[in-house]
């Protein structure tokens, strides 16, 4: 089969590799890809959002799967104008995918088809908001309604901080139309775990477990960040909580998709919080996670393809996937300056000998760009550096001795990823 892979990030270079493990692969494109997907397949130099040209080139190059990373190209429409035209497509309709790109479609879908959330409101003038927020208990959460790299929610300890808030999001622009409409809500406390399954409109196929780390620094301080490392299992489910979370989450979710006609074949990966009163869903992702995909795909010993096929032809149920009992470990290397304004053009030294040091280390590159036969930093997430164990100690351990060597100005990374974690 020929394939066309749309993204940039470490996501798209696991699912790269992956994808080339398949005996049915025949040419892989990525497009715009980093130099790590360089290695893999050929890069072609369109943009993620750029639909139209996206469509062209799997049509001249007769494509007979695309696969749709990152969530931009899925809230622009993408797989509308691709089954348009007859060509198969991985991902959900741009209807599917405002689950993740409109916070406030899908607080109401959850309100209507009973799956539990933190309570809310949506606001669209600034004057409202920050009415509401005069009497309100703290803490409390503001979210931009739309897309914002996973930096658009703020926790308000007190009234100053939300005001503030409401102001850079709402009047200031701080993310542009994603944040002129914002949702305030309640403040949950609990485990925060998250569930990739992939759906094809019928029946949904659940992955293991993972874990993200999304705070810049150790102990969870800081910033939020797109994800600073993530581990497999995550040490926080047993198969008990497992079901509940499929029959309270999963399936009043599948019942809504197919009540609201929802078009969604695709990966679906809610945030959930499990909170005294049980779980409750924070988010939804309609796409696979970037660095959770890095972690899954250590541990998938299936064909990749079978499942993206499976699920865009809605043959899920006939899925059995077999997965790897050993855990895995991703640790991110970030640009300096991540998850604000971040260093680009910073040489990379070490490549090889932390891939030397350990044939089970592999070594998923995000903002990466080569020069001749140097690589240099391209800003933002820069690495992933995973690695298998006998335990997730072991995994870590192995990933961590991999990270620290190699270098570029400005690096940094969390130190706990898979450390002091016991596996349920
Ligand atoms: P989201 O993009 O909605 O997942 O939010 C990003 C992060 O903000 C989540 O991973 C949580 O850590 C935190 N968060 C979001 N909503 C809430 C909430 N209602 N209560 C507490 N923390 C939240
Ligand atoms: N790592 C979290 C995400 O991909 O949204």
């Amino acid at each position: 089969m020929n394939i066309l892979l749309i993204g940039s990030g470490g996501r798209e270079h696991a699912l790269a590799w992956k994808l080339l493990q398949s005996p049915r692969l025949r040419k892989l494109y990525i497009a715009p890809g980093n130099a790590g997907t360089a290695m893999l397949g050929e890069n072609v130099p369109l943009a993620a959002s750029d639909t139209k040209g996206l469509l062209s080139f799997a049509q001249e190059k007769k494509i007979d799967l695309t696969i749709v990373g990152p969530d931009d190209p899925l809230a622009l429409g993408i797989v509308d104008l691709f089954e348009a035209e007859g060509l198969r497509i991985f991902g959900p309709s741009q209807l599917g995918a405002r689950l993740e790109s409109s916070k406030s479609f899908a607080k109401d879908f959850m309100n209507r088809h009973g799956i539990p959330t933190a309570a809310s409101k949506t606001f669209t003038t600034s004057s409202a908001a920050s009415a509401y927020v005069q009497t309100a208990n703290y803490p409390l959460v503001i979210k931009a309604d739309g897309l914002a790299l996973g930096k658009g929610v703020i926790i308000a300890t007190k009234r100053e901080e939300a005001l503030g808030a409401i102001h850079q999001s709402m009047d200031l622009g701080l993310f542009g139309a994603a944040g002129r409409t914002i949702l305030i809500e309640e403040f949950l406390s609990g485990v925060e775990c998250s569930l990739h399954a992939l759906v094809d409109g019928k029946s949904k196929l659940l992955f293991p477990d993972a874990r993200d780390h999304k705070r810049v620094f150790d102990g969870n301080r800081g910033p939020n960040t797109g994800g600073m490392g993530t581990i497999s299992p995550s040490g926080l489910l047993d198969a008990q909580v497992e079901k509940t979370l499929e029959r309270m989450l999963f399936e009043p979710l599948l019942r809504g998709l197919k009540a609201d006609s929802l078009p969604f074949r695709g990966m679906l990966f809610p945030g959930i919080m499990l909170t005294e009163e049980g779980p409750k869903v924070l988010e939804f992702n309609c796409r696979f996670g970037d660095p959770e995909t890095q972690v899954f795909l250590r541990r998938l010993k299936s064909d990749l393809l079978d499942l993206l096929e499976a699920t865009v032809d809605g043959t899920l149920a006939n899925e059995e996937p077999s997965w790897e009992e050993r855990s895995a470990v991703c640790i991110v290397l970030a640009s300096g300056g991540y998850p604000g304004s971040s260093e680009k053009g910073k040489i990379i030294q070490g490549l090889t000998a932390a891939q030397a040091l350990d044939p089970d280390i592999v070594l998923f590159h995000a903002g990466v760009v080569q020069e001749g036969s140097s690589y240099y930093t391209a800003g933002g997430r820069v690495l992933g550096i995973t690695a298998l164990g006998a335990t997730l100690q072991e995994a870590s351990q192995r990933a961590y001795a991999a990270a620290e060597l190699i270098h570029f100005e400005g690096k940094h990374y969390r130190r706990d990823i898979g450390v002091g974690i016991r596996t349920i």
